[in-house]
């Protein structure tokens, strides 16, 4: 006889899985009515997303309403499954059983223990360990693989230790449910575009592991569990060591079923606490380079659009310049001030793969926090290094704002003037002699760049027919001292990089 009672978590839950039931098995042939069925109630929608599935089994002997039915057929999907628990003749395959199982390879049998049993696509397979193997050789097999006439009923008085120590409670595997299979930890989702939410730990550091929803077992479970952690008090860490305990079930099997990273797909050997319901996907996609977990392709797509999210950024302090979503066309050169906490973007620019008016910077941006600190000249420097390497004079692009040509006249002097203070006299004791040409390619600043630059600084003097420049001894004291507050510099020999030519590419 059904009981309702071990049914839903409400009262009227309990009431619409009597009636679901009750209408379901009216259909079925007689004969089928006297098999233990379980059935998986699905609520469609927001409701029943948050409501987690159901599972239960039961001999019903019920009067048809087929109109009740229709009512139901529309709000729910009733599914019949095969118990998990699978009888052989003598024994049924429950956690705890002790079996042999053929080898992935075929390479004989060899003695395991079922940790789990799951259903899919109504085929039970079994969370088996190899006993005497590294655990990472633990897998799902179907009951094809087992030597069922082997099989070894767990032993009573052994019962799976329930790990306490800070605060977490390891559920214990009831063998009742469709999927026994432990749950990571329940955390918050992590979205695509969102930050990290709660990682669920506790006060003590050690994870929260909640397992109460995903069955019939975990409803016991967590009765169990919420039990365990009154009877133990939370004790805050007392070492730094990660060294694990492996006295829990749930961190005994794998919970990841394949991760892609970078361009491996790898499958994991251990368990991992990533959040629960990322553990169902037959992917997790994980950045190689932030290592932030994404549940699709498509979310690290996205969230590898580093590039835009830079431009974005960049645009709340460049007024003149036009957001292009397409980043594709440019390069970015990201420099970092590096602490014990990791990396701090400090400012970036970006370039043009292919300029046909041979811009060397797009774009340029010091953070606020770090401007007039020298770094723009650093980024402005490493740029014409750049150049250097493409065996190219180079400018940036057009407009500049205000701050941009302040940093770039101060760039450009400081560099032209370095190069002509470095001029050394004739073997015959003349003066040094350069033309603007040559200051352009020593320094891959364009020609106009350093036209104008040597105007701007009133240098160029018509004398005797011929353009001479004449440096007082004032400016040439600025100059020392201006080189002296640029404490960094880019050493073209730590600059390791070969220029790529774009143009081979077809398109970008
Ligand atoms: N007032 C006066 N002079 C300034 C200022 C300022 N607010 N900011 C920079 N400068 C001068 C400095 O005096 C310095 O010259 P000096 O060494 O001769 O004194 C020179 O500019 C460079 O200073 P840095 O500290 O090396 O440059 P900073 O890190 O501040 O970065 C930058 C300069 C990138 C232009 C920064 O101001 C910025 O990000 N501004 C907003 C974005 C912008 O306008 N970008 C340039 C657009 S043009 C283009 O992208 C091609």
């Amino acid at each position: 006889m059904y009981t309702g009672t071990e049914l839903g978590e409400s009262e009227s839950d309990r009431q619409v899985l009597v009636l679901v039931l009750k209408t379901l098995l009216c259909r079925l042939p007689l004969p089928l009515l006297a098999l233990q069925l379980q059935v998986k109630v699905q609520f469609p929608g927001p409701v029943g997303q948050q409501r987690k599935q159901e599972k239960r089994r039961g001999n019903c002997v019920v009067r048809p309403d087929i109109s009740l039915l229709r009512h139901f057929e529309k709000h729910m999907v009733v599914v019949l499954t095969a118990p998990t628990t699978i009888s052989s003749e003598k024994n049924e395959i429950i956690e705890g059983c002790h079996v042999p199982v053929l080898l992935p390879n075929g390479d004989g049998w060899h003695a395991s223990e079922v940790l789990s049993i799951k259903e899919v696509n109504g085929k039970s397979l079994f969370y088996i360990h190899y006993e005497d193997y590294n655990k990472r050789l633990d897998e799902w097999v179907p009951i094809e693989r087992m030597d069922l006439s082997k099989l070894e009923q767990p032993k009573k008085d052994i019962k799976t230790p329930i790990k306490k120590e800070g605060g977490v409670g390891a559920p214990r595997i009831s063998n009742g449910g469709t999927e026994s299979r432990p749950s990571s930890p329940e955390r918050e989702p992590i979205y695509e575009n969102g930050t990290m939410q709660s990682l669920g730990l506790s006060n003590s550091g050690a994870m929260k592991v909640h397992t109460g929803c995903d069955g019939f077992g975990s409803r016991k479970r967590k009765l169990e569990e919420d039990t365990d952690s009154q009877d133990a008090p939370l004790a805050p860490r007392q070492t730094g060591s990660m060294v694990a305990h492996h006295d829990d079930i749930i961190t005994r099997m794998k919970n990841v079923n394949l991760i892609e990273f970078g361009k491996w797909r790898i499958k994991p050997w251990y368990f991992s606490p990533y959040p629960q319901e990322l553990t169902t996907l037959p992917i997790l996609y994980i950045c190689e380079y932030c290592l932030k977990y994404l549940k699709s392709a498509k979310c690290l797509e996205r969230h590898l659009q580093y590039a835009q999210h830079l431009c974005l950024l960049a645009k709340l302090f460049l007024d003149h310049k036009t957001l292009y979503f397409d980043t594709d066309p440019f390069l970015f050169y990201c420099l970092c001030e590096q602490d014990a906490q990791g990396y701090h973007l400090v400012g970036f620019f970006s370039k043009e793969k292919e300029s046909a008016e041979d811009f060397n910077v797009a774009c340029i941006l010091t953070m606020p926090p770090y401007q007039r600190m020298g770094y723009g000249k650093v980024l402005i420097e490493f740029s014409y290094e750049l150049s250097k390497v493409e065996c190219k004079t180079g400018s940036p692009e057009k407009p500049l704002s205000d701050l941009g040509l302040l940093s770039y006249r101060s760039y450009w002097s400081q560099t032209i003037l370095e190069i002509l203070l470095d001029l050394k006299p004739n073997e015959s004791g003349e003066r040094p002699c350069i033309t603007i040409n040559e200051i352009s390619e020593l320094t891959s600043i364009k020609k106009d760049d350093v036209i104008s630059t040597l105007q701007h600084l009133n240098l160029i003097n018509y004398y005797k027919g011929q353009y001479i420049i004449t440096l007082s001894d004032e400016q040439i004291q600025t100059q020392e001292r201006a080189m002296a507050k640029r404490p960094i510099r880019i050493d073209p020999k730590c600059l390791h990089w070969q220029p790529k030519d774009w143009s081979k590419r077809g398109k970008w």
